[in-house]
C-alpha cells in the first residue's frame, strides 16, 4: 500500500511512520511544512529509507497537496496546529492548517478516490467531564481554539464522508508521550527541565487529571483503524491511565533524581478543562490493546530525553 502522512516531521506522525516502517511493506510519502513543530532532525533515523518519500509543503496548498497524494492508496492526516497554550494567545493559525487544510486533504483524496482516510483527533473535541468516559457518539464541547478547530476539522471530514462517501475514518486519542515530543508539552517540558535542574511550572493545584498514552500505543491503534475501521467511524483511543497533572509531576521528578521542590505553581490555564477520559471499547473490538504501561513508558521517555539532548536543547533554546 501507498500511504501519505501529513505531518510527518512532527511528534505522532514521524513514530507512525517507524511504526509503518517496522510493521509493514507500505511505501510512504511524508509530507509536512516544518513549522517551529517539525524538524529534518526528527526523520533522521528514516531519511534514506527507499520506502519514504519527504515532500515539504503546506497542506493548505492544494496544487502541493494534489501531486504529492496522486497515486497513493491511503492517507494517514495529523498535520496541525497542536499546542493548546499557543491556540489561547494566537488562534488564527489553528483555524487555517486544522480547518482549511483538512478541508484541502478531503478534497484532494475525493478527487484522487483514496481508498481510506484516517483523520487524526483528539478527546479534547469532547470538552472536560468529571465522571465516567466519553463515547464516539457524545456531542462536540470544545474549550479551547485548538480544540475546536480540531472539532471543525472532525465536522469537516464527516462532512465528505457523509456528502461524496469518501471513505473516512476518524481517531480521537487522549494525550500522548513518548520520544520526539516537542519540549513545549507537558511531558517533554517537566522532564527537560528537571534535567537540567530548573523548576516545573504546574498550572493551578496540579488536580487536573488527564489519560496518559504512549505514542507507541496510538500509533498501534491508529494502525488497526487504518487497515480494518470501518468508514464513516470514529474510534476513541485511551490506555486507561488517568492520572493527576501533580501525580504525574511528582513521578517524572523522582525519575529525574529531583525533590518537591522543583515545583513551581503558576496560574492555572485559562478555560482549563478538569479532566477527560474516553470509552475506547471499539477500537478494543478491533483487536487493539494499549501494551506499554505508564510507570515504564515513563521511564523509557526520561532515558530517551536523557540520551537525546542534541534533539530538543536547540528547540527550547
Ligand atoms: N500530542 C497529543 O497528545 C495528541 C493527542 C491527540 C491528538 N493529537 C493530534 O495528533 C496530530 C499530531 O499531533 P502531534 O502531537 O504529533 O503534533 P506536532 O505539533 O508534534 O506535529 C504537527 C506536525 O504538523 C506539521 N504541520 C503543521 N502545520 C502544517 C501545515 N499547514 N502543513 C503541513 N504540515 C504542517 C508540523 O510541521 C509538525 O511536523 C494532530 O492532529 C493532533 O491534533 C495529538
Amino acid at each position: 500500500m501507498k500511504v501519505l502522512v501529513t505531518g510527518g516531521a512532527g511528534f505522532i506522525g514521524s513514530n507512525f511512520v517507524r511504526f509503518l516502517l517496522a510493521n509493514s511493506d507500505d511505501e510512504i510519502t511524508v509530507i509536512d511544512s516544518l513549522t517551529y513543530a517539525g524538524s529534518k532532525d526528527t526523520m533522521t533515523d528514516f531519511a534514506e529509507s527507499p520506502r519514504v518519500q519527504f515532500i515539504e509543503g503546506d497542506i493548505c496548498d492544494r496544487e502541493l497537496v494534489t501531486s504529492a497524494m496522486d497515486n497513493h492508496n491511503a492517507v494517514v492526516h495529523f498535520a496541525a496546529e497542536s499546542h493548546v497554550d499557543r491556540s489561547l494567545n494566537s488562534s488564527d493559525r489553528f483555524i487555517t492548517t486544522n480547518c482549511l487544510g483538512t478541508n484541502v486533504m478531503c478534497d484532494v483524496a475525493n478527487e484522487l478516490e483514496i481508498s481510506r482516510f484516517v483523520h487524526i483527533s483528539t478527546d479534547e473535541t469532547y470538552g472536560s467531564l468529571t465522571q465516567g468516559s466519553f463515547s464516539e457518539k457524545d456531542r462536540l464541547e470544545p474549550s479551547s481554539p485548538y480544540s475546536a478547530s480540531k472539532a471543525g476539522s472532525d465536522l469537516i471530514a464527516l462532512a465528505h464522508h457523509n456528502t461524496y462517501n469518501l471513505p473516512v475514518i476518524i481517531t480521537r486519542s487522549s494525550n500522548n508521550y513518548g520520544p520526539f515530543q516537542f519540549p513545549e508539552k507537558l511531558i517533554p517540558l517537566f522532564i527537560t527541565n528537571l534535567l537540567d535542574g530548573l523548576t516545573v511550572p504546574l498550572y493551578g493545584d496540579g488536580a487536573n487529571i488527564r489519560d496518559w498514552i504512549h505514542v507507541d500505543d496510538n500509533c498501534a491503534a491508529i494502525d488497526s483503524v487504518l487497515r480494518a475501521g470501518k468508514t464513516g467511524q470514529i474510534y476513541n483511543i485511551g490506555a486507561g491511565n488517568e492520572i493527576s497533572n501533580l501525580e504525574l509531576t511528582e513521578i517524572l521528578i523522582e525519575l529525574c533524581d529531583r525533590d518537591d521542590s522543583a515545583i513551581e505553581r503558576v496560574a492555572d490555564r485559562l478555560g482549563h478543562d478538569f479532566r477527560y477520559s474516553v470509552d475506547s471499547s471499539l477500537v478494543h473490538d478491533l483487536g487493539w490493546k494499549p501494551r506499554i504501561d505508564l510507570h515504564s513508558g515513563l521511564e523509557a521517555t526520561v532515558h530517551w530525553y536523557r540520551d537525546h539532548e542534541t534533539w530538543w536543547r536547540p528547540k527550547k533554546a
